[in-house]
């Protein structure tokens, strides 16, 4: 018999789809013409920029990121870049595109780095917020969903690699871990 997965449906594909539809007009209406650069940070961000890149407005290119951060630290060093953006930045601005603000470590080290190499301006938009979590400050200026202390799967986010692809966020049933 196959396993049950999902314990709990938090956000429904619905829901991705129409809030996607207001953030990027919020986020168009915001850079006012103004040319910016999506950065998508791998792999989880993926499916959250794709939609949210149908609803935006503008003078826009994208690059993608990857970078992995090792707990228990803050500090900039010891993240480890994977994959780094493919042009300079210098005077650019940047949407920087996360799946989950968790702990605020990823979001604060890839910000001040890019501020590092000359961006001129970065906003950050996040699909999902566990805001009980934070450890590190972090502005987000543009937030999809906040959801409680649970871990989530589900459009980008992962659970051992898996999962990615389920249209929704669910919370992982416990027989999964066993
Ligand atoms: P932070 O640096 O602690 O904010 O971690 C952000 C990263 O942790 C995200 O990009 C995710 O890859 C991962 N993460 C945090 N919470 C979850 C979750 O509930 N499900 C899947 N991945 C998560």
């Amino acid at each position: 018999m196959e396993k049950k997965i999902v314990k709990e449906v938090l956000v429904s594909m619905e829901q991705i789809e129409k809030r996607c539809k207001e953030l990027g007009a919020q986020i168009s209406k915001d850079y006012e013409g103004k040319p910016f650069l999506v950065v998508g940070l791998l792999t989880g961000s993926v499916p959250f920029l794709a939609e949210l890149s149908k609803s935006l407005d503008g003078d826009i290119e994208f690059d993608f990121m990857d970078v992995s951060s090792y707990d228990g630290t803050e500090s900039i060093g010891d993240v480890k870049i994977n994959k780094d953006l493919n042009k300079s930045i210098k005077g650019v601005n940047i949407l920087l595109v996360e799946d989950i603000v968790d702990t605020g470590r990823t979001l604060n080290t890839v910000k001040k780095l890019m501020y590092n190499k000359g961006a001129a301006d970065v906003k950050i938009v996040s699909l999902l917020d566990k805001p009980e979590r934070r450890v590190v400050q972090i502005d987000c200026d543009y937030i999809g969903f906040e959801i409680p202390d649970a871990f989530v799967v589900g459009f980008g986010l992962d659970y051992n690699q898996k999962f990615r692809q389920l249209p929704m966020i669910a919370v992982l049933d416990e027989n999964v871990y066993s």
